[in-house]
């Protein structure tokens, strides 16, 4: 890998241009960017398409122009001159920083990149042989405890306060006061049901705080990074505090220090990944938060989304279908079989975006780059860039399928030599950077999420006992 990166800086831009220049003329979408006056009319498809569920102004994807806004800023200007910390710092306080700023903001980072007691944790179950993503979900869940101190003993209501029962009644965890007889009455309430308790760190107040984003989006990384050296048969590392939050990423993934090409390429996947609208995993993430629940369980649960192939899962399909392919000439007979059987093509396609995805517009260039230098790679990458004209030539007019940021991420983490299996925690290392930014946003004017459904079953059906149930005769509708 090469020291000087100018050259990707000058492949960002170029990508730009070209984006500017095929879509410039595109009319924009039914601009999706004014304020809401609640109701709201949309039209709605299945799987919620079209729904408005929120106000926002952290992030803006124009499908038809394939334009993507972080806080008002077009991405490829964030991929070619700006960094992961900075973009995680605009989209969680809304400006770019001053100097000073982003110096306070790392160092929070780096402040929660040591996680020490949930790797400890996270080592006593067998992780090699489990999804990584599985193996992610958990290492949030072991932070959850370790760092906020809703499962802390300090934080459990007193004992006092809890239901209190006479001695032979149902046998109860709370010891009892010796009461004449069962009282089966909560004491009036005293205030917070979890009082602060007093040894808590103050930043840690509570688990769905500020500073349990910047715990998370550290944390995610270095959890993240365990998880692939135990794979690997080797033991975490601790953080290098002189490292940026991509380059100790890789350092605590690789064992060595990136060059600065791996640092720079490295920060521009997590700024590519950060945040992309109401995709699933984000409002997974956010349904969860709007009940109240934790930071740390809605960014499982958004972990838990993104493994879907459909979502974060498809970059590690790509590869599998490029091997599947076995060289650039087979392409099109195995594309023809793919359509006969109305197989979805993974890397391709996308709810919102009927032209290219501006990310693959850099993934693309950037995995011809570097799989050039991969000889394992290289194949791949021309067999991927053939499905890319068949697919885009055959449905790209007719039905706005065209490749999306998982088309070609893949390739650039396997010219990197990362394993496939960690493509997808990658995807989260970066995204929860969106997710715990979007979930701060919405718990300002939270309000539960809960949409209907259409009921089309039956209706006011009799009940039939079980001895007079003919087997053939389901309970008829009442008269
Ligand atoms: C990500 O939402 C986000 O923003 C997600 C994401 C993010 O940053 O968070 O951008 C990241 O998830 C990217 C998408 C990664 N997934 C894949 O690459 C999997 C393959 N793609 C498809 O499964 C699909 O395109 C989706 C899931 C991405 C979008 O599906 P939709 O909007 O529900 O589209 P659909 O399934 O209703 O399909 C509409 C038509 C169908 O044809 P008809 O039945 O009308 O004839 O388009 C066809 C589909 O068959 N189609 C495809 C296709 N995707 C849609 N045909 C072939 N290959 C595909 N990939």
């Amino acid at each position: 890998m090469h020291d000087d990166t100018t050259y990707i800086t000058e492949l960002i831009l170029k990508a730009s241009e070209k984006a500017r220049k095929e879509t410039g003329r595109v009319k924009a979408e039914q601009i999706l960017s004014k304020p809401v006056r609640w109701p709201v009319d949309c039209t709605v498809g299945p799987g919620l398409e079209g729904a408005i569920a929120c106000q926002t102004r952290i992030g803006y994807v124009d499908g038809s122009r394939g334009l993507l806004v972080y806080r008002g800023y077009d991405i490829l200007d964030l991929c070619a001159h700006s960094t992961f910390e900075e973009v995680s710092y605009l989209l969680m306080l809304g400006h770019l920083p001053q100097p000073k700023q982003l110096e306070g903001f790392k160092n929070r980072l780096a402040r929660y990149r040591r996680v020490p007691e949930t790797l400890r944790q996270l080592m006593s179950v067998p992780v090699q042989d489990m999804h990584t993503m599985a193996a992610l979900r958990l290492g949030t869940n072991l932070m959850r405890r370790e760092f906020s101190y809703v499962d802390q003993e300090a934080a459990k209501p007193d004992i006092a306060d809890a239901i209190s029962s006479d001695e032979d009644s149902i046998p109860m965890e709370t010891v009892p006061n010796g009461e004449e007889r069962a009282i089966y009455e909560f004491k009036r309430d005293k205030g917070p049901i979890r009082p602060k308790p007093k040894k808590i760190e103050p930043s840690l107040d509570d688990a769905s705080s500020q500073d349990s984003c910047y715990h998370l989006i550290s944390g995610v990384a270095t959890i993240t990074a365990a998880i692939a050296r135990i794979r690997d048969k080797r033991m975490p590392l601790e953080p290098d505090l002189e490292l940026s939050h991509a380059g100790n990423f890789l350092y605590m993934m690789t064992g060595r220090k990136p060059t600065p090409e791996e640092e720079r390429i490295m920060d521009i996947m997590l700024i590519l990944h950060a945040d992309h609208g109401m995709n699933a995993s984000t409002f997974a993430t956010m349904v969860v938060a709007s009940t109240l629940s934790d930071l740390y369980f809605s960014v499982g649960s958004g972990i838990a989304a993104l493994s879907g192939p459909l979502h974060g899962g498809a970059n590690e399909q790509v590869l599998r279908t490029l091997k599947e392919i076995k060289g650039k000439d087979n392409v099109t007979e195995w594309f023809k079989k793919a359509r006969a059987r109305k197989q979805k093509i993974m890397g391709f396609g996308h709810r919102v975006y009927k032209t290219y995805d501006p990310r693959a517009r850099v993934l693309g260039p950037l995995a011809h780059i570097l799989a050039k230098r991969n000889k394992e790679v290289w194949p791949l990458f021309q067999t991927a860039r053939a499905l890319e004209k068949q697919v885009v030539s055959s449905l790209g007019d007719e039905k706005g399928i065209f490749p999306n940021v998982d088309f070609y991420s893949g390739l650039v983490y396997s010219s990197m030599n990362i394993p496939d299996a960690m493509f997808t925690p990658i995807f989260a290392v970066s995204r929860v950077a969106g997710w715990t930014a979007r979930v701060m946003e919405y718990l300002r004017t939270n309000r539960i999420f809960r949409p209907r459904a259409m009921y089309v079953g039956q209706l006011d059906r009799a009940y039939v006992s079980i001895h007079k149930r003919g087997a053939k005769r389901p309970g008829k509708p009442r008269k």
